[in-house]
C-alpha cells in the first residue's frame, strides 16, 4: 500500500525543517504508517565511534519506524557544515541528483509513508549547475513549507512559493512555526501569509521545549494521502 510523501522545505536554514520533519513522522507512525525518512543531503557530519553521525539523520531516523542503512537514508553525509555545494566539494564530493532520486525510489518500495527533508532554503546549490530545487522537481513530491517566523519571513516564504510553483510542483501546506518566542506582530504575519500564499496553513507551532505531543498543533488531516 501506498501512502503520503511529503519533501519539507523551509524559508531558510535553522528554521525548524527538521523539528516540523520528525512531528509529522510520528504523526504518520502514529496513524500506522510504516513511515520512512529521508534527508538526501546533510552538511556537518562528525565522527561518532568510527562512524559519521548527522544531527537531522539522527533525528529523523529515531522519528520513524522503518529502519533502513544509512547510505539509503542520506546518501550525502558530509562532513563541512557549509552551503551543499561549498560542503561537498571540501569533501571531494559530486552531489548526484539521479542517485538520490534512485535511493529514494528504493526507499518508497519498503516504507508506506515517507518524509524528506530538503537542505537549507529550497534554492540552495548542490553545484554549480544543480540546486535543491532540481531534487525537489526530480522527485516530484508535493511540498510542506516551514516558515520560521521571524522578521524577514513573509518575503521569504512567498520567494520560496512561486520557485516551488516554478518548478511544477505542488505546495501542499505550510506551516507557521515559532523560532522566536519575542517576534513582534507575529499574528499579523500569519494572517498576511494567508492572504498572500495559496495553500492550506497546517498549523501554527509554539515556541516549545519538547515536541513528544506537538503533533496536536498540526492539522495533517487535511492533505491528500493522509487516510489509511
Ligand atoms: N517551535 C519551536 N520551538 C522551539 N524551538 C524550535 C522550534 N522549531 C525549531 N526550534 C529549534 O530551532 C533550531 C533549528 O531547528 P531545526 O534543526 O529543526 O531547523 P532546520 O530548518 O532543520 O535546520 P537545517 O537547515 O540545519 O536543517 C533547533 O534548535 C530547534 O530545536
Ligand atoms: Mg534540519
Amino acid at each position: 500500500m501506498t501512502g503520503p510523501a511529503y519533501f519539507i522545505t523551509g524559508t531558510d536554514t535553522e528554521i525548524g525543517k527538521t523539528t516540523l520533519s520528525s512531528v509529522i513522522i510520528r504523526a504518520l507512525v502514529a496513524k500506522g504508517f510504516r513511515t520512512a525518512a529521508m534527508k538526501p543531503v546533510a552538511a556537518g557530519a562528525v565522527m561518532v565511534d568510527g562512524v559519521l553521525h548527522n544531527e537531522d539523520v539522527d533525528a529523523l531516523v529515531s522519528a520513524a519506524n522503518v529502519s533502513l542503512p544509512t547510505g539509503l537514508v542520506c546518501p550525502y553525509l558530509l562532513r563541512t557544515p557549509a552551503s551543499p555545494n561549498l560542503s561537498a566539494s571540501q569533501d571531494g564530493r559530486t552531489i548526484d541528483i539521479p542517485h538520490i532520486v534512485d535511493c529514494y525510489r528504493k526507499i518508497r518500495q519498503k516504507a508506506e509513508a515517507v518524509i524528506v527533508e530538503g537542505v537549507g532554503g529550497f534554492l540552495v546549490p548542490f553545484s554549480r549547475n544543480t540546486s535543491s530545487a532540481d531534487l525537489a522537481e526530480q522527485l516530484g513530491l508535493p511540498v510542506i513549507m516551514v516558515v520560521g517566523l521571524k522578521l524577514g519571513c513573509i518575503s521569504h516564504a512567498l520567494l520560496t512559493a512561486e520557485a516551488i510553483r516554478a518548478r511544477g510542483l505542488t505546495l501542499a501546506g505550510w506551516i507557521a512555526n515559532r523560532v522566536d518566542p519575542d517576534m513582534a506582530f507575529s499574528e499579523g504575519n500569519i494572517e498576511t501569509l494567508e492572504n498572500w500564499l495559496d495553500a492550506p496553513r497546517l498549523g501554527t507551532m509554539p515556541h516549545l521545549k519538547t515536541f513528544k505531543r506537538a503533533g496536536q498543533y498540526l492539522d495533517l488531516d487535511i492533505l491528500p494521502g493522509w487516510h489509511k
